[in-house]
């Protein structure tokens, strides 16, 4: 019959013993030369340091040792975990590291690099040619006024000297809101031009007025290259007394002057809008230099660019201004046929593309 000790030792598959502790360590150190990343590391320091770790399960197990080993091998497993612990420290400094290097490496940032462009936003030509437009006419002494995008069928025609059977109202194709209805209620739409701001405010001040108002507008009107269901305008109004025809010429061939140049000529010639009498269109030169070049590149003498006249005088009667005390003289231009002479553009459906590569440009 043989020993406990004996009987112990066959039966456990890996007896504790100095040696053992040995074999742990070493193979532990000999893993630990392959590991590369932190990730491993720790996997390493769970397999042979853990709570379950090979070494630890060693120094649990060392009461199954014989008495007088136990001393012996307790010390050589204690120095077994410290060098697996310090081992495993040195190796963490290192991976960490390089890992840090790695990074700094790969976020160097050289300074003699050209930066990078921060994107610049612009003005939408659109806006651009509003403000030009507008301080223009500012620096003859015209106030900017803005007004209502939805307006009243009365403002927008029948203030206008445009009632609703007369068919000059085919002269706007109109997105209605709402239709009249027997209780009074009155009609809206959207407006077809900025004019409806000359009765608005005419009501609200009385003369002399000065006013340019540039907004926005509405047409029922299929799109081409010239044509937008919704563009801009700059409507100008001026009333007082002794206002003359002269005064309109005068004050258009200088926005012209201003806006095309100095060598600008204009044209009028006749034109009919109700609401004002006489009315008229007014045009700028562009004629050919002598070397066969034009300003503006399209192969017209004469551009049109906007309708003018003298104020009706059923317009001044309907918002209560004598009309042989005043006259005055109403303009109305498209801001963006305007933009298209200025800098060349063909097709008035770029403005409102929302390209903003096309929006650079200006
Ligand atoms: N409102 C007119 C239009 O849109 C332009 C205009 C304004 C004409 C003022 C004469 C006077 O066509």
């Amino acid at each position: 019959m043989g020993s406990p000790d004996h009987f112990n030792q066959r039966v456990m598959v890996t007896p504790i013993s100095t040696k053992r502790v040995e074999d742990v360590k070493s193979d532990a150190l000999n893993t630990l030369l392959h590991i590369s990343d932190l990730d491993s590391l720790d996997e390493w320091r769970v397999q042979y340091l853990g709570r379950k770790g090979q070494l630890t399960q060693l120094l649990r197990g060392l009461s199954s040792a014989p008495e007088n080993d136990r001393a012996q091998i307790g010390a050589a497993a204690n120095i077994a975990k410290t060098v697996l612990e310090e081992q495993l420290r040195l190796r963490e400094a290192d991976l960490k590291a390089e890992h840090l290097s790695g990074v700094v490496d790969r976020e160097r940032i050289d300074v003699t690099l050209p930066g990078l462009p921060v994107p610049e936003g612009k003005l939408h030509p659109t806006t651009r040619m509003v403000r030009e437009i507008t301080t223009a006419f500012a620096s003859m002494g015209f106030q900017i006024e803005e007004g209502p995008e939805i307006e009243y069928e009365r403002y927008n025609f029948d203030m206008l000297n445009i009632p609703s059977d007369h068919p000059a109202r085919d002269m706007w194709d109109t997105l209605w809101i709402d239709q009249a209805r027997p209780d009074g209620y009155r009609p809206l739409l959207l407006r077809t031009h900025t004019s409806p701001m000359q009765a608005r405010v005419m009501e609200n001040i009385d003369p002399p007025v000065r006013v340019v108002v540039p907004g926005k507008c509405y047409r029922y009107e299929a799109t081409d290259s010239t044509h937008e269901w919704h563009f801009y305008q700059v409507e100008g109004l001026a009333v007082g007394e002794g206002i003359t025809f002269a005064d309109l010429k005068g004050t258009l061939y200088e926005f012209a002057r201003r806006i095309f140049g100095e060598d600008r000529k204009i044209r009028f010639r006749c034109d009919f809008f109700p609401f004002v009498e006489p009315g008229v269109d007014m045009s700028i030169s562009n004629f050919k230099d002598k070397d066969g070049n034009r300003p503006i590149n399209r192969d017209e003498d004469w551009i049109e660019i906007l309708g003018a006249g003298m104020v009706h005088p059923k317009v001044l009667e309907g918002v209560g201004y004598d009309p042989d005390r005043y006259t005055g003289f109403a303009f109305g231009m498209g801001v963006e046929r305007i933009a298209m002479l200025k800098y060349g553009i063909d097709d008035i459906r770029l403005f409102y593309s929302n390209n903003t590569q096309f929006i650079s440009q200006f």
